[in-house]
């Protein structure tokens, strides 16, 4: 496996001047997240999942925003978002499709699945369809092995597939 490195050093953020992480999320954060756990560092994921799931993505302004608020340092903030493959750096679509790829699935024909919506979508895992609709991504195993192979297409699990249903599905989407 190759090693991808990136220019962090030179980095440059892009900025808008209103905050992602706005007061009123704050207040909300403080109020219903943070006085649960024992320390601010602790919430650091409940803050990235509010943010992603307001803007569908965590641009990294918002990540040195959610340093400041839980008085941490940006690349701490930064190493736990890209530690978890749920946490997006990049807009994503606005589906994301998760085909899972462990062992149950892995024998039950994950890889007719993926290959069935690469050919479709034209597009390979990690990537995003021109129009901004899907996103198309590996998953470790997604707890349903019963039902494999399965996958997740934004918050809905679908089991028993087949390449062709899986499309079905994928074309049903508004
Ligand atoms: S291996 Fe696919 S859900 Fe467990």
């Amino acid at each position: 496996m190759a090693w991808i490195t990136k220019n962090s050093g030179t980095m440059q953020i892009e900025r808008r001047t209103e905050p992602y992480l706005t007061d009123e999320m704050k207040r909300d954060l403080e109020a219903k997240v943070v006085v649960r756990y024992p320390t601010r560092r602790a919430s650091t994921l409940p803050c990235l999942h509010a943010v992603q799931e307001k803007y569908n993505y965590i641009p990294h302004q918002a990540i040195e925003e959610i340093g400041a608020f839980l008085g941490l340092p940006a690349s701490e903030v930064l190493d736990t978002c890209t530690f978890y493959e749920m946490f997006f750096t990049q807009p994503r679509g606005k589906y994301v499709v998760w085909v899972c790829q462990s062992i149950s699935c892995e024998l039950l024909g994950h890889e007719k699945l993926m290959h069935g919506l690469e050919e479709k979508l034209g597009i390979l895992p990690g990537e995003t369809t021109p129009d901004g609709k899907i996103t198309l991504m590996h998953a470790e195993c997604l707890g349903a092995c019963g039902g494999a192979p399965c996958a997740l297409v934004s918050e809905t699990m679908h089991e028993n597939l087949t390449a062709e249903n899986l499309e079905r599905i994928i074309d049903s989407l508004p």
